[in-house]
Order: structure tokens, then C-alpha cells, then sequence
């Protein structure tokens, strides 16, 4: 038996972190066995290579290193943490994932897409999630929300406006195109989000036969 793979997507400050927990515990209470892990990192050589990533200091950093740093803290997190865990049949939720590196490398930086895709496949092969859930929130109001919560911005959220337009639109791209992608608006209280997610994961649990 093999366990469900969810993933959280979305920009920057859209809620993929609070309402990723709230499934993790959501799911537990309801007897699951969950693994709640995140990236860049997940790992203690994935949360060194994060350190690297969301270093403003870095600025020096190219495009192509940034992509296979992300892919270097995938490959881990992977042979590490979530295929273990599915093969256990434990239900994994990774607060950001492959769709993170193609809306942000990949449609963000404008780098060549086919090269972050192939990438990106090289160190996924079959373990694409199951569900994805993309909260879609407007740039603008993500940004807000990070401004307001902390002190200071990483090196990604530092970034342009123009460059987060970019990323939204790559991930609504991947939406549009990909079944496995559902769309839950963000724009609304924690709870008619979490409402909206557990709709989505028990709808592909019943599918799956997972149903406790
Ligand atoms: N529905 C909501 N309405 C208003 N504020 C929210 C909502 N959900 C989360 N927040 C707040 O917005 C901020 C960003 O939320 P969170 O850290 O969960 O987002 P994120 O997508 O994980 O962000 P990041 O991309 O920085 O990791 C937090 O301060 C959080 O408390
Ligand atoms: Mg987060």
C-alpha cells in the first residue's frame, strides 16, 4: 500500500504554511498516519541548502545554481523523508513542492521552462503528488500579509513586484493545465479555507479508498 502525496502551493504569503498544519492535524485526529514536511528543506542537508536559498546576502546566486539548489533539496527530501513514508502507506503533506520550482524558476526568472521541467522530472519520476492544493491569493495581498508578520524578507520575497506577477502566473498556468492542481481561493477567513482544502483531500482520499 502506498500513502497519499499532498502538496500546498501558491505566492508568497497565501496561507500554504497555517492551513498546512491545520490539515496535518485535521488528518491525524482523524486517525492518519501524517508526515507534515516543507521545502526547500525538510532535511538537515535540505535546511542548509534552504539557508543558501533564502540568504538576501546571496545575491551574487545564478539562475541556474538556484535551480539546482531546489532540486538538490528535493532529491533529499525525497530519497530522505517522503518516499520512505509513502511506502509505509503514511499520508505526506510538503508545504510547497515541484510546482514551486516551476512557477518560480520556470515562469518567475523567465529561464528556459523546459530546462527547470526536465530537471525537475530527472529528480521526481513518479512521485508527483497525488492532490495539489494552490491557494490563490493576489500578490499584493500575500506581500501584505509577510510585511505585517515579519521583520524582514528573504531573499526571494524581496523580489520585484513584477517577478511575484510572474510566479502567479505561472502557477495559475499549471492549474489550468493539470488535474491533479485544485484551486482554492485565499481570499477569505482561515476557515472557509480549511473548509474549502478538506473538501478537496476527503473528494481524493474517497477516490483512493483511504477513507477512515
Ligand atoms: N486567511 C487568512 N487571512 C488573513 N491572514 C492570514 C490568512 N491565512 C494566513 N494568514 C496570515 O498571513 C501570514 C502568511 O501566512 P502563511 O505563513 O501561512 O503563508 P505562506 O503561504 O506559508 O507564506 P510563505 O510563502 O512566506 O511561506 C501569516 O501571518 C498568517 O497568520
Ligand atoms: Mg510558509
Amino acid at each position: 500500500m502506498r500513502g497519499i502525496f499532498i502538496t500546498m502551493e501558491g505566492p508568497d504569503g497565501s496561507g500554504k504554511s497555517t492551513q498546512a498544519k491545520r490539515l496535518f492535524e485535521y488528518l491525524r485526529g482523524k486517525g492518519y498516519n501524517v508526515v507534515l514536511t516543507r521545502e526547500p528543506g525538510g532535511t538537515s542537508v535540505g535546511e542548509q541548502i534552504r539557508n543558501i536559498l533564502l540568504n538576501p546576502d546571496n545575491s551574487e546566486l545564478g539562475f541556474k545554481t538556484e535551480v539546482l539548489l531546489y532540486a538538490a533539496s528535493r532529491a533529499q527530501h525525497l530519497e530522505e523523508v517522503i518516499i520512505p513514508a509513502l511506502k509505509e502507506g503514511k499520508t505526506v503533506i510538503s508545504d510547497r513542492f515541484v510546482d514551486s520550482s516551476i512557477a518560480y524558476q520556470g515562469y518567475g526568472r523567465s529561464l528556459n521552462l523546459p530546462l527547470v521541467v526536465e530537471i525537475n522530472r530527472l529528480v521526481v519520476e513518479n512521485y508527483m503528488p497525488d492532490l495539489t492544493i494552490l491557494l490563490d491569493l493576489p500578490v499584493e495581498v500575500g506581500l501584505e500579509r509577510i510585511r505585517k508578520k515579519q521583520k524582514s524578507m528573504d531573499r526571494l520575497e524581496q523580489e520585484a513586484i513584477s517577478f511575484h506577477e510572474q510566479v502567479y502566473h505561472g502557477f495559475k498556468k499549471l492549474a489550468f493545465n493539470e488535474k491533479r492542481i485544485k484551486t482554492v481561493s485565499a481570499d477569505g477567513s482561515e476557515d472557509m479555507i480549511f473548509a474549502h482544502i478538506v473538501k478537496m483531500v476527503e473528494e481524493k482520499l474517497k477516490e483512493v479508498n483511504l477513507i477512515v
